[in-house]
């Protein structure tokens, strides 16, 4: 990669891939999260997209759908197998969503401290076109019979719990039994929101059945939630050691070059106290003699240290994917970004792509991008990665300014682009087709499907699809199996 004039050369990464039980964590960093804003185009109308086209999600309109009146939903994903196929079940396409009650009092930013996982489903076979426009998702309710998700954390004192995301694996594709893995919280916090404890975050799992008939699609079980994971303070952030920790979102795989083993990756943070000034010269990742290099201190003065995102990884030690062991993380963004949330692992053409969402918020001082997609390619789950367009990491982001202030959802900044929140929680599917949420569109809170996108996917580049759907978007909520199970004879 040529660099930008002003702006300096990314990190070399040479995509080597290690043994998943190596020590070796690749680094997002600085030198490559710096190629974001070095693509962004200094000169474009105040809230125009100032990204390319190339890795920007196309507009949605202010009149988009809600998926169900009465549910919030944001992060959703699928009912997959040990290599992220989409499995309808007995005719029916099934998706999870994280879940809220539009009609209980709080407002749609309050929401994730009374996420439920809920689950949806509608006819498998049918051409979006042939679908009602909000994609036709019908609600089937909470997934957990209540009362269920909060047992894992025993006699802790908590105010109240929470089951955010997760993944869901169909165990046998003849079979009807599912694995949920999805990351229960506990908070324990005064009538103001303020912690009295830091909220406590266990990876769990439980077990249920799935069962359908010709009308609808309903589950069994899930009275037995077993934790599986909490942070180590070794490899992994703890909350004792930070307050705003993040430890969340499992995603479970087999790796075709290490057949036998089920692995897991998740959202964590390095470990170590907060704000400690760790970061080193490889986090910054310069090429020596780079002009445009950054000194290390500076950067560990500027605030940047409260930034350390990584992407765990842990493996199963046992066949009822009860027992995990903790690995090294695959990749850190210390000084970088805080949070590498929902990550997954997407194997094309022998590559290993590990994608995960991130925000513009989240960015460390003096690194920008919007809020989004990102992706990593290397040969391997752990590799020597190469973030991919330009070195940058960026893989599709929301229409973004970043010549003007940020803002956020809840208090968007007039001048900047009034898409810039348009769209979050992308989740890439079979295909490189790419569902998401709609978080706000001008203003307009969602809370619903967002459009499908597609992604062309190649060695270290990736592109919108603009000759998918409608000028690049699909239907909303556009989430097709890939897959029947086995015992479906058709309807
Ligand atoms: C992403 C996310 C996840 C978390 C959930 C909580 O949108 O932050 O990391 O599981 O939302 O609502």
């Amino acid at each position: 990669v040529t660099p930008v004039p002003g702006f300096p050369a990314p990190t070399t990464h040479s995509q080597q891939a290690y043994s998943p039980f190596d020590t070796f964590t690749s680094r997002w960093t600085r030198a490559d999260a710096r190629q974001i804003k070095a693509r962004s185009d200094p000169n474009v109308a105040v809230g125009a997209n100032s990204m390319p086209t190339s890795v920007t999600m196309p507009d949605i309109p202010a009149d988009f759908p809600q998926t169900n009146p009465d549910v919030w939903l944001w992060d959703t994903w699928t009912l997959i197998d040990a290599h992220a196929n989409q499995f309808s079940y007995n005719g029916w396409e099934v998706i999870f969503a994280l879940t809220a009650d539009p009609n209980a009092g709080y407002t749609f930013d309050d929401r994730h401290v009374h996420a439920r996982i809920s689950y949806f489903y509608r006819r498998a076979g049918i051409p979006a076109s042939a679908r009602p426009r909000n994609g036709g998702w019908i609600y089937g309710g909470h997934l957990f019979p209540d009362g269920a998700s909060i047992k894992v954390f025993g006699s802790t004192t908590l105010t109240n719990n929470a089951e955010w995301s997760g993944s869901t694996r169909l165990l046998k594709t003849d079979g009807n039994e599912v694995a949920v893995f999805y990351t229960a919280l506990g908070f324990n916090r005064t009538a103001d929101g303020a912690n009295v404890a830091p909220p406590v975050a266990i990876i769990s799992k439980a077990n249920g059945r799935i069962h359908a008939d010709l009308n609808h699609v309903w589950f069994t079980g899930f009275n037995n939630h077993t934790g599986l994971l909490q942070p180590d303070g070794t490899y992994y952030q703890t909350g004792q050691q930070n307050e705003f920790y993040s430890f969340r979102d499992p995603f479970t795989f087999e790796d075709p070059q290490n057949p036998g083993q089920t692995f897991m990756v998740f959202e964590g943070n390095t470990a170590g106290e907060r704000g400690a000034k760790d970061c080193t010269a490889a986090d910054l990742g310069y090429q020596a003699g780079d002009p445009y290099a950054e000194d290390l201190d500076t950067v560990q003065n500027s605030g940047a240290t409260y930034q350390k995102a990584n992407i765990g990884l842990a493996v199963s030690t046992d066949s009822s994917l009860t027992q995990w062991r903790f690995l090294p993380p695959l990749i850190s963004a210390n000084c970088v970004n805080d949070q590498t949330e929902r990550p997954q692992v997407y194997i094309k053409d022998g590559k290993y792509y590990l994608f995960t969402i991130s925000h513009r918020s989240t960015f460390a001082a003096g690194i920008d991008g919007p809020d989004g997609v990102y992706g990593f390619v290397g040969n391997g789950v752990r590799s020597d990665f190469e973030p991919l367009n330009w070195g940058s990491g960026l893989a599709l982001g929301n229409p973004t300014d970043l010549n003007t202030a940020a803002g956020s959802d809840f208090d968007p900044d007039p001048q900047q682009n009034p898409r810039a929140f348009q769209a979050y929680s992308h989740y890439v599917m079979p295909n490189g087709l790419v569902e998401s949420f709609i978080d706000t569109v001008e203003g307009r809170r969602g809370g619903a499907l967002a459009p499908t996108v597609k992604i062309q996917i190649s060695d270290a580049i990736t592109q919108i699809d603009l000759s998918y759907g409608q000028n690049g978007l699909g239907g909303y909520g556009n989430i097709p199996a890939n897959r029947h199970d086995l015992d479906w004879q058709g309807f």
